[in-house]
């Protein structure tokens, strides 16, 4: 891939503007040491989008997506627009732009690193160890099912959502689970509610049928509310959990609690083409605009960028070592626990970002 690197930069509102300053202060940083570079270009998404266009994706945003290599996307929403109607809310923009670029699946890695261990809700037996990858089938399921919406019926409304899956969706979303399994611990965890749903009894068939094509592979079934105390109670013992969109959505909500702040969790989204990449926590809008946020979250989706749209895994992987030092040394954004006076969110990028570059540095000796 020829230099720099394309990346379409969707902040949109809230702390999502604040945290993607510092991806690409970390992603700049590369290439003052040598790394590669970067040309970024910035859409609007979201409540930002809606005021300025009334739409929550405009085209612009999608022309500039379409002619990026990968895109990289902050947070949307806000209380300033919830009283807005269902279909210009701020997160139609992101749920429009899944399905614009047909991002079937999800990727959500949890890793709770040792440097992690006193922020966690659990005690540091339980979840030391933990990592895991959550992948979340992201285009279909009760989120984009029909029939939808409030009606009214014998003088009483209803309100209306279906969870649809068809074979396809739930074939494709499956392989690139077992794909994955296959390059980690070779463990698939698929979670249901067969014991209820019919959509979920289709999965499950589905997903045994994929699993014939990787017998290296184990296979198991879980329902969901058994996978959630699970997750509390031996999180270390999962390496791939393959789920829907709605299921994925809250479980990865929380796996927050394992590294102890959500503002540690990336996550990558892939269809057949585009990537997106973005931080799993929200908008948080009580924070926002204070210099508060933790970039992490947004700094490691940028690692994944470079590991799965880029193929840089020495980069990607110097980020992660990156963070893992500074986490040791007690730097702490204020959401996290500890004795040092918290840091802001661009001194937090700064840090991490000098020793991005301290890291790869090193390991270019090392390589010599
Ligand atoms: C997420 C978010 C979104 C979702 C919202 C903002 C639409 O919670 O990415 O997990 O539900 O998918
Ligand atoms: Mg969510």
């Amino acid at each position: 891939m020829l230099q720099p690197y394309r990346v379409a930069l969707l902040p949109g509102d809230g702390v999502g503007l604040e945290v993607i300053a510092e991806a690409v202060k970390v992603l700049e940083a590369l290439g003052e040491v040598g790394g590669p570079t970067f040309r970024f270009q910035t859409g609007l998404i979201g409540g930002a989008a809606i005021d300025a266009t009334a739409e929550p994706l405009p085209a612009e945003s999608i022309a500039i997506c379409n002619n990026s290599q990968a895109i990289l996307l902050g947070a949307v929403g806000g209380p300033q627009w919830d009283t807005k109607r269902p279909e210009s809310r701020p997160e139609q923009g992101l749920l429009q732009l899944r399905q614009r670029l047909g991002l079937f699946v999800n990727l959500r890695p949890v890793r709770v690193l040792d440097s992690m261990l006193p922020f966690s809700a659990l005690k540091p037996d339980r979840v030391r160890g933990t990592n895991l990858m959550i992948v979340r089938e992201l285009s279909g399921g009760i989120y984009f099912g029909n029939p939808r919406g409030i009606f009214a019926k014998n003088g009483e409304r209803m309100g209306v959502n279906t969870e649809v899956y068809r074979e396809h969706e739930i074939e494709r979303v499956a392989h690139r689970a077992f794909q994955l399994a296959r390059d980690r611990r070779k463990k698939v965890t698929s979670v249901d509610k067969a014991n209820v749903l019919e959509s979920s009894r289709l999965w499950r068939e589905v997903v045994e049928r994929v699993a014939r094509a990787y017998p290296e592979v184990e296979l198991g079934h879980q329902y969901v509310d058994s996978c959630a105390m699970a997750l509390i109670d031996r999180p270390a013992s999962f390496d791939v959990i393959l789920t829907t969109n709605m299921f994925g959505d809250i479980l990865s909500d929380e796996c927050a609690a394992l590294p102890g702040s959500i503002g540690f969790l990336p996550s990558a989204s892939m269809g057949e083409q585009q990537y997106v990449y973005e931080p799993i926590h929200g908008s948080a809008p009580d924070i926002a605009g204070r210099g508060r946020a933790n970039p992490i979250a947004a700094i490691l989706s940028a690692a994944l960028m470079l590991r799965y749209s880029f193929r840089l895994e020495t980069e990607a992987q110097a980020i992660e070592t990156a963070i893992e030092k500074v986490l040791k040394r007690g730097v702490r954004t204020a959401e996290i626990p500890g004795k040092q006076r918290p840091v802001g969110t661009s001194k937090m990028g700064d840090v991490i970002a000098a020793e991005t570059q301290k890291v790869l540095k090193s390991a270019r000796v090392r390589s010599r």
